[in-house]
């Protein structure tokens, strides 16, 4: 490694530690504290997660670190602080945020994602892309979660860093999170490593539901098989396990996941009266046109039969059509 990234890593290091300080022990931390507690996170996981604190001012990093020899051009190139256009100073990125340390698999800090208190956009500032972070190759938490994943042989694929924690607070401890951006042929590698089964939980809201559909279509291209734990009312995992509790997150969402299938019933239902006749053909239409793209002839039945009782079609006509499919994308 060369000085340079070493110096990055440290100041990283150095900056991890001393956030979380600020937030459980002093008082200029002590409002982030409360909001904490307040949506439920736990002292526990504010340690586990090595929670932190970013003070409200323009050059205390940059202060920090100065004084304890790091560049100023690296700890730029860090993503750490900003340059003025205007005269060459420079300022700290993260002001007055809530620091959610980002680890790469070996647990070094490599980045940050700060989320603000109040109003203030964006609600999560991540750390820009540096020599040492590529977040397009980062899943948040994959350091901590990678044995439980190997144990259960199944990963659970958040939106959200509140969600990986409130989930880990439940005991679900196989949870990772990409940093607010789709997930990458790089992220899929990554996984395919380890794992060959995938839970998706993102938001039960109107963009969750549409990210799981195009995450769940990324994986199942990969070869993955996959899952699709929802949420009642439109909530986000986190959100749920605030109004229903742990047990009912572990029982009635993560224990009750959906089929691929099964989920993509339920997303092709959505914005339809099935009591409608068009809407109705165009639901069957879309479904046999999934069905055909089972490899298993004992699958395609399975699903045909359901469709058929369904709606009180005669398997036959559906099993024509579906063929009639079939056939035309050979
Ligand atoms: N995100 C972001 N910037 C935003 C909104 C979202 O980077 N302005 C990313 C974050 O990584 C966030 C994820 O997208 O965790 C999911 O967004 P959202 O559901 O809006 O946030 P939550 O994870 O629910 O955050 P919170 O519970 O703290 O409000
Ligand atoms: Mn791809
Ligand atoms: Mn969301
Ligand atoms: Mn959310
Ligand atoms: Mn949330």
């Amino acid at each position: 490694l060369s000085k340079e990234l070493q110096a990055m890593l440290d100041a990283h290091e150095l900056l991890r530690k001393f956030y979380h300080h600020l937030l459980v022990n002093t008082k200029e931390g002590q409002h982030a504290l409360e909001y904490l507690l307040n949506r439920g996170f736990t002292q526990e996981s504010i340690d586990k997660f090595q929670i932190g604190y970013s003070l409200n001012s323009w050059d205390f990093v940059y202060k920090f670190l100065t004084k304890r020899d790091f560049s100023p051009e690296w700890m730029e190139k860090a993503g750490l602080i900003i340059k003025r256009e205007r005269d060459g100073t420079y300022f700290d990125r993260f002001r007055d945020r809530i620091m959610f340390p980002i680890f790469d698999r070996h647990g070094n800090t490599i980045a940050f994602s700060g989320r603000s208190l109040g109003p203030d956009e964006p609600k999560y500032l991540n750390s820009p892309e540096t020599a040492i972070f590529n977040k397009s190759k980062i899943l948040y938490n994959y350091h901590l979660a990678k044995p439980s994943i190997k144990k259960l042989q199944y990963a659970i694929l958040f939106e959200g860093f509140a969600d990986v924690i409130a989930a880990d607070r439940a005991g679900v401890e196989n949870g990772i999170a990409t940093m607010g951006t789709a997930l990458t042929d790089e992220h899929i590698a990554l996984l395919r490593q380890n794992v060959q089964t995938i839970t998706i939980c993102y938001d039960s809201d109107k963009a969750g539901i549409e990210a799981a559909y195009r995450a769940g279509n990324h994986l199942q291209e990969a070869g993955f098989q996959i899952k699709v734990a929802m949420m009642t009312d439109g909530l986000d995992p986190d959100e749920y396990i605030q109004k229903n509790g742990t047990d009912k997150f572990r029982n009635e969402v993560i224990g009750a996941s959906l089929t691929w299938m099964a989920f993509k019933f339920l997303y092709f239902r959505r914005g339809k009266n099935l009591q409608l006749e068009g809407d109705q053909l165009a639901y069957i239409e879309q479904i046999i046109k999934e069905i055909s793209k089972l490899d298993k002839a004992v699958e395609r039945d399975h699903y045909l039969r359901q469709l058929a009782s369904e709606f009180s079609l005669s398997l036959e006509a559906l099993k024509q059509q579906q063929k009639q499919i079939y056939f035309a994308d050979k």
